[in-house]
């Protein structure tokens, strides 16, 4: 009798302590997101067709774009280089070529108007604090705002016509590369490390890249995590639901919404899953093989048993 209560007592006791440690660890601190397919749903929608040329006069002219950012696939080069614009604006710019297909159109669009809301960031910059977010929202050329809105998009989309051109590393550094760093692909928020010959110039790189960290601190309250390793510490659907929307997780969070596409975000995965593990491919078919060569073991264990069995056993029966 005594036994048992005893064993009833430490049944319960570990079914307690699982249910207050497991089942809370996963529901509080690994809280569940269902992400909203990349819907951006609470952006205002804007179903005009743009057109190209007044686009392309937007961007270079009342928009103001380049007056901030680079396009390099249409000749124009960043106003100011990244130290500076960081010391400027807090972070560097994006280079704009592949904006029309790396970012969804609507959100782009939202962005072009009010670039704190699309990017919720608006518990940091507000009319109450005083703040400005450093890109300006545009405010129109005179005629129908979304119609000119929809006209810079198209012009966008238009020199980001080639789907394959984004690779998931640009991806990765246009979407995120202005703000992490991942190690193990030598990438740094002022680019890939470089390698130098003279220690001269690693340690200027070393400065320049220490200089704009701090710009980033300044701007963003603190320094955005490394990411080589974030994936496997945080998983594929973690990260893919915190790009999507970065409060569902942490309330208040420096990090803004990206605003991709669900085709750019599945690169940006990719590319942090192959850098994160480089030998992530390699062991998918080191498994094959060995999964391949079990089985051919197997047969010829079984084949070599009958051999054996005929020898010793069914002599007597033949
Ligand atoms: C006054 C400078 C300035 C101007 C003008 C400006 N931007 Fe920006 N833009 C920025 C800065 C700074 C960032 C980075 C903000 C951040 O990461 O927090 C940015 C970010 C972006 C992004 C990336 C958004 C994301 O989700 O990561 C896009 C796309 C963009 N701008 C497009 C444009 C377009 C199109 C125009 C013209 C209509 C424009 N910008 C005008 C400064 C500017
Ligand atoms: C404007 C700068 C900025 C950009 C652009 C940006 N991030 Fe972040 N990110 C941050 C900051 C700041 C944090 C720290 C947030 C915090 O601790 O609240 C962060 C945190 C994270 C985290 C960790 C979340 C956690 O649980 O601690 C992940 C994962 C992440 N970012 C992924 C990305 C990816 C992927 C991209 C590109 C698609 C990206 N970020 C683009 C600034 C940025």
């Amino acid at each position: 009798m005594k036994t048992l209560i005893k064993t009833i007592v430490i049944i319960l006791f570990t079914l307690l302590t699982y249910y207050l440690l497991e089942v809370s660890a996963h529901s509080i601190l690994h809280k569940h997101v269902e992400g909203d397919n990349f819907a951006y749903a609470d952006l205002e929608d804007m179903n005009k067709t743009g057109n190209v040329a007044r686009g392309e006069e937007l961007v270079m002219g009342a928009g103001a774009c380049t007056g901030c950012h680079s396009i390099e696939v249409a000749g124009m080069s960043a106003p100011m280089d990244a130290n500076m614009a960081a010391a400027t604006y807090g972070v560097r710019p994006p280079d704009l070529s592949n904006a029309g297909i790396i970012f969804d159109p609507k959100f782009l669009a939202n962005l072009i108007k009010n670039p704190a809301h699309a990017l919720k960031v608006e518990h940091k910059f507000n009319a109450e604090n005083g703040k400005e977010f450093p890109m300006v929202s545009f405010g129109g050329a005179g005629g129908d705002i979304n119609q000119e809105v929809a006209d810079m998009v198209a012009y966008l989309q238009s020199i980001a016509t080639n789907k394959e051109a984004v690779s998931p590393k640009i991806a990765f550094e246009q979407a995120c590369g202005r703000c992490h760093a991942n190690r193990y692909a030598s990438w740094t928020q002022l680019g890939e490390r470089p390698t130098f010959k003279k220690e001269q110039d690693a340690l200027q790189f070393q400065m320049n890249l220490l200089d704009y960290e701090d710009s980033l601190k300044g701007y963003l309250g603190k320094l955005p995590p490394d990411l080589s390793t974030m994936i496997r510490a945080r998983s594929a659907h973690y990260v893919e639901t915190f790009v999507e929307n970065p409060e569902s997780y942490i309330k208040g969070t420096p990090m803004p919404r990206v605003g991709l596409t669900k085709d750019s975000m599945e690169k940006v995965i990719e590319y942090l899953l192959d850098t994160g593990d480089a030998k992530r491919k390699e062991i998918k078919t080191v498994g094959i093989y060995t999964m391949l060569f079990l089985i051919n073991f197997t047969a010829l264990v079984i084949v070599w048993r009958k051999q054996l069995w005929k020898k010793y056993l069914w002599k007597d029966e033949e």
